[in-house]
């Protein structure tokens, strides 16, 4: 079995850089290595002791590039990839005009094919290796995630996308048919290579309580799953949920109420919510997704990650395509940025960094597995070149330290600045 050793600038996590000093929970060499053998990372450390101590790995030396755990994707869409970047509405509109017409289409097969392909592959150009997506109504259209994504050797989450109402004739299912499909894809799938099947209703507006219950049920049958949906993105949503469900508490009641709250739930964007709901997910271990590309761009709202980070609540960190504006999780950093900024907070780039990788695998339930650069986990591994571009090295030239060094690259950096990827072991991007 070949064992390969990368060397580069390394930079790991040794705890959560959101509490307490960041620079407690950091584990940098700027000579490192990664020792990476049949799919796992083995060993990292110092690089020449590393050289020394395996003199039959195979060397790529990546030199002043800082060697990463691959990012992680915590939200996304991937049935959306073609219609990123729709001008003009915000939520429900832009669900009605954009996403749904388009979600329609993936009962063809060929066509469900070619859009996961092509967003896996976009995704691994950007230097994410993990992505957990929603796919559309139709069991193909999680078929063909799974598959594209098993050929590439990628450990995604993803689940068929349930509706029975609120939502076009030839976009709904039934309460018995969510339950019905959404259990034969989770025997299918979950646990198949690097597979895990998630149950997700869209959200409370496009399922009625009959189809919660069922699909509450089903996670109860399989509490190995995670459970993803949407939750409190914007204003207007929270109102119509309240007129739909006037006997629920709040928003995350509408959830609770059909056994769809627990610890292996993943609540996608989470902006406003009520101090019980916090305390509601905070209790039960479950996990929000900040989104931040996707909560300027249809205009939802701050999320408050410090606040959130404070009373405990597992966050992780998602492009949410194509609601979010970028494939780019280093975009999507730069958003979380730019809003803490905008909520008085300025995240440091070793926060940024670390909820991109260990802060998403945590929220999947993934600590360990994936999201990490240590002894254990995957070798899922994201390069990046500091000096991209003309506008990026010319800043970084003049940095004092590697954080300075970083951030010009997470704030200005896109996929050309991904100098190589390695997805369970083997080179992907190159
Ligand atoms: N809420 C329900 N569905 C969606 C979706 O597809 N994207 C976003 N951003 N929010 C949603
Ligand atoms: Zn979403």
């Amino acid at each position: 079995m070949t064992k390969h050793l990368l060397l580069g600038q390394t930079l790991g996590f040794s705890g959560n850089p959101l509490l307490g000093d960041w620079a407690d929970a950091v584990d940098f060499d700027s000579v490192g290595g990664v020792l990476i053998e049949a799919g796992r990372i083995v060993a990292t450390g110092d690089g020449a002791a590393l050289r020394a101590a395996h003199p039959d790995a195979a060397v790529t030396d990546y030199g002043a590039a800082l060697i990463s755990a691959g990012f992680v994707d915590a939200h996304m869409h991937y049935p959306q990839t073609g219609i990123i970047a729709s001008w003009g509405k915000q939520l429900i509109d832009w669900l009605n005009t954009y996403t749904f017409p388009e979600e329609a289409r993936f009962g063809d097969r060929a066509y469900a094919d070619d859009v996961a392909g092509r967003t896996l592959d976009l995704a691994l150009a950007h230097g994410t290796t993990t992505l957990a997506s929603f796919c559309t109504i139709h069991p193909t259209s999680v078929d063909a995630f799974f598959e594209a994504a098993s050929a590439r050797n990628m450990a995604v989450i993803a689940g068929k996308t349930c509706m029975d109402r609120n939502a076009p004739d030839d976009l709904r299912d039934t309460a018995q048919s969510a339950y019905d499909d959404s259990k034969a894809l989770l025997e299918k799938w979950h646990g198949r290579g690097r597979a895990s099947y998630a149950i997700t209703p869209r959200f409370s507006p496009t399922s009625t309580p009959e189809q919660l219950s069922a699909l509450g049920a089903l996670w109860a049958e399989h509490p190995d799953c995670l459970m993803q949906t949407h939750l409190s993105e914007q204003l207007p949503e929270i109102a119509w949920v309240q007129e739909l469900f006037p006997e629920a508490r709040d928003y995350l009641d509408t959830y609770e109420q059909f056994g769809l709250l627990g610890e292996r739930g993943l609540y996608g964007h989470a902006i406003h919510l009520t101090e019980r709901e916090i305390s509601r997910l905070s209790e039960v271990g479950a996990a929000v997704v900040h989104c931040p590309t996707s909560n300027t761009f249809i205009g939802s709202g701050l999320f408050d990650l410090m606040g959130l980070a404070k009373a405990s609540v597992t966050v992780g960190l998602a492009t949410d395509t194509g609601g979010g504006s970028s494939f780019s999780m280093l975009r999507t950093m730069a958003a979380a940025y730019e809003i803490g900024q905008l909520r008085g907070a300025a995240l440091h780039p070793a926060q940024l960094i670390w909820l991109a990788t260990e802060g998403s695998a945590a929220a999947l339930k993934m600590t360990g597995q994936i999201g990490r650069l240590g002894a254990g986990a995957a070798a899922d591994i994201t390069v990046l070149d500091l000096h991209s571009t003309p506008a990026i090295a010319q800043r970084a030239a003049r940095a004092g330290d590697i954080w300075d060094a970083v951030f010009p690259t997470i704030m200005m950096g896109d996929d050309r600045a991904v100098r190589d990827v390695w997805v369970a072991g083997e080179r992907r991007v190159g």
